[in-house]
């Protein structure tokens, strides 16, 4: 404590605002959207649903729900000149950086959602093109990425179906669409809807309260969840376990590695800032991940050596003083390998998932007029001194 500066790096215990959107209880393991607990939401409802219930407050009546849901598909298409934008990236691209990079782009399309002051019915169809947007532009960052025909959206889908068929369908050939597959995509990105202050949302509500536009916001948003200590866990999650399977699947070893302060190495997928208990979303993740395997009548080891690696952990005094349990990120991948989607493209299905938190946290900051975020610092560099011409120094 300096004079009137708290340092609190991190902000580990730092409330940076008032919300009335989710609820979090770290050590009871309790996450509630608007007051419903994601248990309920991730049975019985669906993605587009859980996303009106984030903006808008409430869950909508079924003509509310209808016109969310027609307005979304009318809005999937997106503008020819950012196929061009796209076609400059190379095939190797990450494809979150795509994706910031064009989501950030529809402020080049849509100059009115840069003012700073914007009516109800802009913001709304901002977030409207949104929502709908994000998934067309999510899927033709893989398509690029591995030089397949672009595949256009269709109006008679439903969110999760439409996206699944831009992602793996070919123009020569007709697609099946997988209700298991449907349905465990909507829980999964039911379960990554929102989660009060983490970093990316932090982020959009810190760019937006400098009464940046809703899609830079959410722009740079993206690159934080991009993070590997944030939603790029779920992608080196997987990546972690197919290295312990090439390692003979030792869990122990890995269990060791990441205890060691001399080395880098952390359990990827383990540990919360704020969950001191078991992740919600994790529990229900494991469960779906038996479920959606089984239906598919997939047999992946990577299930099995996470479930080791997990046992091995929890059992272990390091990670059992410091409360590190398997988070939202450690049973994610494994259902995303099920449903086909490449490793790389795991983050952006948290994007995808995240955007209607973003989206809600931004809409909420504005309406009430929250001012500029600006946190001080302690200094602790040089004193005051003079200029030296170079030829003195
Ligand atoms: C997400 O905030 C959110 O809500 C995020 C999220 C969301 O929905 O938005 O839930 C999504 O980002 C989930 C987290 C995904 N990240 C990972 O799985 C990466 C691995 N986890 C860690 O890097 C870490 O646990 C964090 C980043 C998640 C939390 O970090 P904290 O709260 O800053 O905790 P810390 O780094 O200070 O760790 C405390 C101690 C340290 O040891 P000591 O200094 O006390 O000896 O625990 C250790 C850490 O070294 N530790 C780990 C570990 N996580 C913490 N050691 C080994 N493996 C780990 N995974």
């Amino acid at each position: 404590q300096t004079g009137y500066v708290t340092l609190d790096s991190g902000y580990k215990n730092t409330g940076a605002t008032k919300s009335a959107i989710t609820f979090l209880d770290g050590e009871e393991g309790i996450l509630r959207y608007r007051g419903y607990p994601i248990e309920q939401l991730a049975e019985k409802s669906s993605f587009l649903e859980v996303a009106y219930l984030l903006i808008y407050g409430a869950l909508p009546t079924q003509s509310e729900f209808d016109s969310f849901r027609h307005q979304i598909t009318q809005h999937t298409l997106i503008h020819e000149d950012i196929r061009k934008i796209l076609d400059g990236f190379p095939s190797s691209a990450h494809p979150m950086g795509i994706l910031s990079s064009l989501v950030c782009s529809l402020t080049a399309f849509y100059p009115k959602s840069i003012a700073p002051e914007i009516s109800k019915e802009e913001l709304n169809l901002n977030i409207v093109r949104l929502m709908a947007k994000i998934s067309t532009i999510a899927a033709w960052s893989y398509k690029n990425s591995v030089g397949h025909p672009l595949i256009y959206p269709r109006n008679d889908l439903d969110y999760c179906a439409n996206f699944l068929y831009m992602m793996f369908s070919f123009p020569t050939e007709k697609y099946e669409i997988n209700p298991v597959v449907v349905s465990a995509l909507n829980k999964l990105l039911i379960l990554h809807a929102d989660h009060e202050q983490n970093c990316s949302t932090s982020t959009v509500r810190l760019v937006g309260s400098a009464n940046a536009s809703l899609y830079g916001s959410v722009s740079a948003g993206i690159n934080a969840l991009w993070g590997p200590l944030h939603g790029g866990a779920n992608q080196e999650v997987v990546e972690m376990l197919e290295a312990i399977q090439a390692d003979g699947g030792n869990t122990q070893k890995w269990v060791d590695k990441a205890k060691d302060k001399n080395d880098s190495f952390r359990l990827m997928g383990f540990g919360h800032r704020v969950y001191k208990n078991f992740d919600p979303r994790a529990k229900i993740i494991k469960k779906a991940a038996d479920e959606v395997l089984n239906a598919l009548g997939i047999n992946d080891p990577l299930l099995k050596i996470a479930g080791e690696l997990e046992q091995a952990a929890l059992t272990d005094p390091y990670f059992v003083e410091r409360k590190l349990y398997p988070n939202v990120d450690f049973y994610s991948g494994i259902i995303y390998r099920a449903l086909g989607i490449p490793t790389e493209m795991f983050t952006v299905l948290f994007a995808m998932g995240r955007l209607p938190g973003w989206i809600a946290q931004w809409k909420e900051m504005r309406e009430n007029k929250e001012p500029i975020g600006r946190p001080r610092q302690i200094y602790t560099g040089e004193l005051q001194r003079d200029y030296q011409e170079i030829s003195a120094r």
